[in-house]
């Protein structure tokens, strides 16, 4: 029989995916956001590009899906006529996987192969317009699409005409990716970047307090106890560290049937979760990504670094394990500079006495803690996903 929590009024406000209906310290970004964008609601053909910028926790994800929800909600009570969509580009990688998924959901399923990205685009364009529908479309993670790609698709209504725009963008990434990877090419196309600041140590007493009181039954924790997580969060001024501490505390508390999180609580949960990298970022990984990964997790539980030979040699064995086909080298290093371009793991050139080795390291993540993660994910695909 189902037994109600000790702790939780409600565990799912602490699942990565929920987006709470306010977010406190970000009422003037939303507001912005809500400006920037309220041309679409009436002229049709102004195309409205926005980035947003900022470290890990800092609410960008959270930000833009609250906007898109207020953004429908004021388009039903008028026309109906705008789409939103939010795209995870990690897990898309490419223009012509995003556009595909946005035509199949809102339109017609589109074949994997056979239809080059400029036809998407123009079919996009097409539908949008048969439709007299205007596209919101989120590209977070953007820097894995590149600024030219993205110019290319929001610049595309040109070619229909001039004043006949329907797309437009809401563009995310962490600041050193935005100077580095798309505002060479965006400079032109975005006219406001929206930069969201480390929250400060009471702005997390605020935003704790407040995810707190949606998440548990009154009185599991004191607002001493909250100050102490809103603390140890400030040194990375991540929300997102504070709200995975708060969590753990509370599985924590639920586990010895507690009615209260005490500090001891808090200082375990501490070392339990790491702000840097994001949920999503594993979710976004294909399988022999986290194939290699697992590999690399296992490869690493009693070393700090180890040469991609040997990492090779475990991805073989777990590939075994799952019932996957390993593939070639030449693949597997493909699947390690992913992993190595979203920063969960370093790999490095030494120069030996006889030529040169490459090393493989973990960025921040323990590694018993990383295969868990890994092995979960795996765990929960299909297992014709992962035997093709
Ligand atoms: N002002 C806020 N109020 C309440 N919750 C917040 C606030 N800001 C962020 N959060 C929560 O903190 C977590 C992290 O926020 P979010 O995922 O939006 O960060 P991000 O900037 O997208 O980080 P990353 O760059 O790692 O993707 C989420 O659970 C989000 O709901
Ligand atoms: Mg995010």
């Amino acid at each position: 029989m189902y037994k109600a929590s000790s702790v939780f009024k409600d565990e799912s406000t602490f699942f990565h995916e929920y987006v709470p209906p306010e977010l406190p310290h970000r009422e003037k970004q939303l507001e912005q956001l809500m400006r920037f964008f309220r041309p679409i609601l009436t002229d049709k053909f102004v195309s409205v590009n926005v980035s947003i910028i900022g470290r890990a926790g800092v609410g960008k994800t959270a930000l833009a899906k609250l906007f898109g929800k207020k953004l429908v909600e004021e388009s039903r009570r008028r026309d109906g006529k705008i789409i939103f969509e939010y795209m995870y580009c990690s897990a898309a990688r490419t223009l012509s996987a995003v556009l595909r998924q946005v035509i199949s959901k809102n339109w017609r399923k589109i074949p994997i192969t056979g239809i080059t990205g400029s036809e998407l685009i123009v079919e996009l364009n097409e539908r949008l317009a048969k439709e007299d529908k205007r596209l919101v479309l989120v590209l977070d993670e953007a820097k894995l699409l590149g600024g030219e790609e993205i110019h290319g698709l929001i610049r595309s209504a040109e070619f229909f005409g001039y004043g006949k725009a329907r797309i437009n963008t809401i563009i995310i990434s962490r600041p050193e990716d935005w100077i580095a990877y798309l505002q060479p090419d965006l400079s032109e196309d975005v006219h406001t970047v929206i930069e969201l600041p480390r929250y400060s140590e009471e702005e997390l007493r605020d935003i704790l307090e407040y995810r707190a009181r949606i998440g548990f039954h009154e009185g599991v924790i004191s607002s001493e106890v909250c100050d102490m997580v809103a603390k140890i969060a400030s040194e990375t001024g991540n929300a997102r560290h504070g709200i995975e501490i708060l969590y753990h505390a509370g599985l924590i508390a639920e586990k010895s049937e507690e009615k209260k999180i005490t500090p001891e609580m808090i200082r375990i949960a501490k070392n339990e979760v790491y702000p840097e990298t994001s949920p999503e970022i594993l979710r976004g990984l294909h399988v022999h990504e986290l194939l290699t990964l697992l590999a690399v997790a296992v490869t690493l539980r009693d070393e700090l670094a180890a040469p991609i030979g040997r990492v090779y040699d475990n991805y073989k064995v777990v590939c075994e394990e799952y019932g996957a086909r390993p593939r070639t080298t030449r693949n597997f290093r493909n699947y390690l500079r992913v992993l190595s371009e979203i920063k969960i793991i370093n790999t490095v050139v030494k120069n030996l006495k006889r030529g040169r080795r490459t090393v493989v390291t973990l960025t921040e993540i323990p590694s018993s803690i990383l295969e868990e993660r890994v092995r979960s994910l795996l765990e929960s695909k299909a297992p014709t996903d992962i035997k093709d």
